[in-house]
């Protein structure tokens, strides 16, 4: 079974957006070529982007927080939530792009092969489960693209500012200062990131992984913070020690996709006993 994403919707695929941002990443390339050249090449991305800045508004999160993150859309096994995830598949070209699945053992088996700890490499897989909001009915730009805070002032380093000229909440005072409805230095977990699956899989995890699984999970597209050094103002003493975990986690989901395809019968043993050392049978999603 594939469900083939709305026509309507500007990115051909959802994977679109990744490949985007790992060539923005890439060593070499200045921040002023990539927006040239993908704006020009890439339109699905700045309408993407678009779609993005002019509808992440304060209402728009709040309202999200409240429909997904009392986590009533039932429970599932991480394998039957992976499944489901990989139904979201791109079918104008099968054989050049990973599954879902195949993204996630791709990040996860990164991590094993340079031993890092085992619930880094359970956070490896988990990490874009998330996007099964797709297939609850959310749209693109409400699913993936870079976080950043929203309910006060947006920083210059989130891709495309210039999209933010059409939000609503340019018209709303408060929210354009520079610490918005926040306190000085509030900490993270205290801040509403726009709407996305980075936020949406913290939750269903927070009650069983350690605080840094849990910062690579929020804030795995926060681009503007771990990349980029915008928001301080608003991270704390746990933000700052946490970001390193946060940026060791991004090499493993930026560049692992040049890897061979993993074998899924061959590790499903592995990660079997992975799942069951840090997570119930079934969570809440
Ligand atoms: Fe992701
Ligand atoms: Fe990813």
């Amino acid at each position: 079974m594939s469900v083939t994403l709305h026509p309507a919707q500007p990115l051909e695929q959802l994977d679109q957006w990744d490949d985007f941002v790992e060539g923005r990443y890439r060593e070499g390339k200045s921040e002023e070529e990539f927006r040239v050249y993908d704006a020009a090449a890439t339109p699905g991305v700045a309408e993407f982007y678009r779609l993005n800045h002019e509808n992440q508004t304060v209402a728009y999160v709040l309202e999200k927080e409240k429909q997904y993150f009392g986590l009533s859309k039932g429970m599932k096994t991480i394998w039957e939530a992976a499944e489901f995830l990989n139904t979201l598949v791109d079918d104008s070209d099968p054989d050049t792009d990973l599954t879902q699945i195949e993204h996630l053992l791709q990040t996860s088996e990164a991590m094993r092969r340079d031993n890092q700890p085992r619930w880094m490499v359970l956070t490896g897989f988990l990490h874009d489960l998330g996007k099964c909001l797709c297939l609850y009915g959310e749209p693109q730009w409400g699913v993936v693209g870079d976080t950043f805070p929203v309910g006060c002032a947006w920083s210059k380093d989130i891709v495309f500012p210039e999209y933010f000229a059409q939000n609503p909440d340019r018209n709303v005072p408060q929210y354009q200062t520079k610490y918005g409805i926040y306190e000085p230095n509030c900490g993270l977990e205290n801040v509403h990131m726009s709407f996305g699956h980075d936020g949406y899989i913290a939750e269903v995890m927070k009650p069983y992984m350690p605080v840094e699984a849990l910062y690579m999970l929020r804030f795995h597209s926060f681009y503007p913070w771990h990349r980029h050094g915008a928001y301080e103002h608003l991270a704390n003493e746990q933000d700052r020690a946490m970001k390193e975990w946060v940026l060791k986690f991004n090499q493993y989901d930026l560049y692992s996709k040049g890897n061979a395809k993993p074998d899924m019968k061959q590790l499903k043993p592995f990660y079997d006993e992975l799942f069951a050392e840090f997570l119930p049978e079934k969570v809440a999603w």
